[in-house]
């Protein structure tokens, strides 16, 4: 780009904050990974002035974590060029990941929260009162000494939040909160921002679906797939989900029961129970949606299904069998919700051919299966990639790629749309769709997102306060 149009946006990113003192400025910022042949980020300007919030939004993979990394001097040693600069050496800035189960330290949430305090050399006496408040805040109603692993992720994102909020930073940087908050711990996050922000604390946010948050947001800015990043007169509309698939009946009126459950409870390390008095079944081709709020116990449901958790009581059936990861092999695909936890392989294709290899066939048949299955998800470009440097969302993309690639007949799927923007979203809803009316299988997913009981769901399973209760949708 030539010098002038540089500096004629950057003057342009410096007006928008209309003569106010700026909090965060970046001026024709570029970045490349190490080793990397292209600029994720390609001469960004942006600022934000104080009791600001912005919001980011762009494609999957299109650079947002990375420019937030690259405020809070996370990125690795690549090259750069431009500035990144804030208005003092002081400013404390916070961020909270996309994947907040690769931040907690702590091993309590009281540990978690108290981290920065004891960091910052703050009296031990005043430290009680301002962890509870943060976690109040948050609206996280848990015992200090709870078992940090042992969270939801979406009651994860919250605790971060919360151990940010007792540092009481000048800057905070949020990704992609909306895909793992349910609607209150938004409420709740919408009157922090817009508490923090009458105090003159400033926010980022990276969001495919900032909607929920519209209210507190001052700017938009848009990271195109060129790595330059565009100020967005108005907000982007609402996501709409096309539904260009008519009604909800199942192309197969199958009767056979693949899933049944009967009076099924589960209790924790604690004893306490998750839930109880569980029963549903589930018919071949059907889909149905796990809705409930943060840590209600939606992971859980699918955890049993697929067998990796053992029930305290009632039965399940899958196929007429109790579940079990090997007797499953072959016939269920599962998604989890963190996508780390799945990827293994030291390439996209190889990570998408390793059930196809143990599965047996021939080498031709298993290249043509992968290579459609990458370019049904959108991910072709990715298939030579390391999947482990790849973004959230791409990741949840080979996860999701390397179980339709050998169509399963039961597909268990932990928050298969978070992370995604809408056409990605949009292409994984056909590939489900298609999977459930032409191959039969059926589908199980969760979310925590009213507006993901989309038409195609056949019924929801509500999971809350302890109860399951199937409901039409
Ligand atoms: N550690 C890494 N090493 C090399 N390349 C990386 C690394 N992390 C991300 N990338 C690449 O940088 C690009 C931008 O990734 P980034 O995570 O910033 O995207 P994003 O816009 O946040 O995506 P998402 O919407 O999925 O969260 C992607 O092409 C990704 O593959
Ligand atoms: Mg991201």
């Amino acid at each position: 780009m030539p010098f002038h149009r540089q500096a004629e946006q950057f003057m342009e990113a410096l007006n928008f904050v209309s003569g106010r003192r700026t909090l965060l400025c970046l001026e024709n910022y570029s970045y490349a990974y190490p080793g990397g042949r292209d600029f994720v980020l390609k001469n960004v300007n942006m600022a934000i002035a104080p009791g600001q919030c912005h919001c980011l939004t762009g494609p999957t993979g299109s650079g947002k974590t990375t420019l937030l990394l690259a405020i809070k001097g996370l990125l690795p040693p690549g090259r750069q060029k431009g500035a990144v600069s804030f208005s003092s050496a002081s400013l404390k800035t916070g961020i909270v990941l996309q994947n907040p189960e690769i931040q907690i330290l702590g091993s309590t949430i009281g540990a978690e929260v108290a981290f920065a305090l004891e960091n910052h050399c703050v009296d031990p006496v005043l430290m009680p009162e301002k962890v509870a408040k943060a976690l109040s805040d948050i609206g996280l109603k848990l015992p200090l000494e709870g078992d940090t692993e042992k969270l939801s992720i979406g009651q994860k994102y919250r605790l971060i939040l919360a151990a940010l909020l007792v540092m009481e930073p000048g800057l905070l940087l949020l990704d992609e909160p909306v895909a793992q908050l349910d609607p209150p711990g938004l409420e709740k996050l919408l009157t922090v921002i817009r508490q923090l922000k009458a105090s003159g604390v400033s926010f980022l946010v990276c969001e495919h679906h900032p909607h929920p948050l519209k209210e507190v947001i001052d700017t938009f800015w848009r990271l195109q797939r060129d790595g330059s990043v565009r100020r967005l007169n108005a907000s982007p509309p609402q996501i709409q989900w096309d539904r260009p698939y008519p009604g909800k009946s199942p192309s197969s009126n199958s009767s056979e029961k693949v899933i049944k459950v009967r009076d099924l409870a589960v209790v924790d390390e604690n004893a306490s129970s998750v839930w109880s008095d569980v029963s549903f079944s589930v018919a071949k081709g059907r889909r149905v949606v796990i809705y409930g709020p943060n840590g209600a116990g939606k992971t859980t449901l699918l955890r049993c299904l697929n067998g990796f958790v053992r029930p305290s009581k009632g039965s399940i059936h899958i196929w007429g069998e109790s579940p079990s990861p090997v007797r499953l092999r072959g016939r269920v695909g599962s998604l989890f919700q963190n996508p780390h936890r799945q990827l293994f392989e030291n390439t996209v294709f190889d990570e998408v051919a390793f059930t196809l290899k143990r599965l047996g066939g021939d080498r031709k048949s298993m290249v043509s299966k992968v290579e459609d299955a990458l370019s049904r998800c959108g991910i072709s470009e990715l298939s030579g990639q390391s999947p482990h440097k790849l973004s959230y969302g791409q990741k949840h993309l080979v996860a999701l790629s390397s179980l339709v690639v050998y169509k399963p007949q039961l597909l268990l799927l932990d928050d298969p749309f978070a992370g995604l923007d809408q056409e990605k979203s949009q292409q994984v809803m056909e590939i489900l769709f298609d999977l459930s009316e032409k191959e039969g299988t059926t589908i199980v997913w969760t979310s925590h997102n009213p507006d993901s009981l989309s038409d195609w769901a056949h019924f929801a399973l509500h999971v809350e306060g302890g109860q399951i209760v199937a409901q039409p949708v």
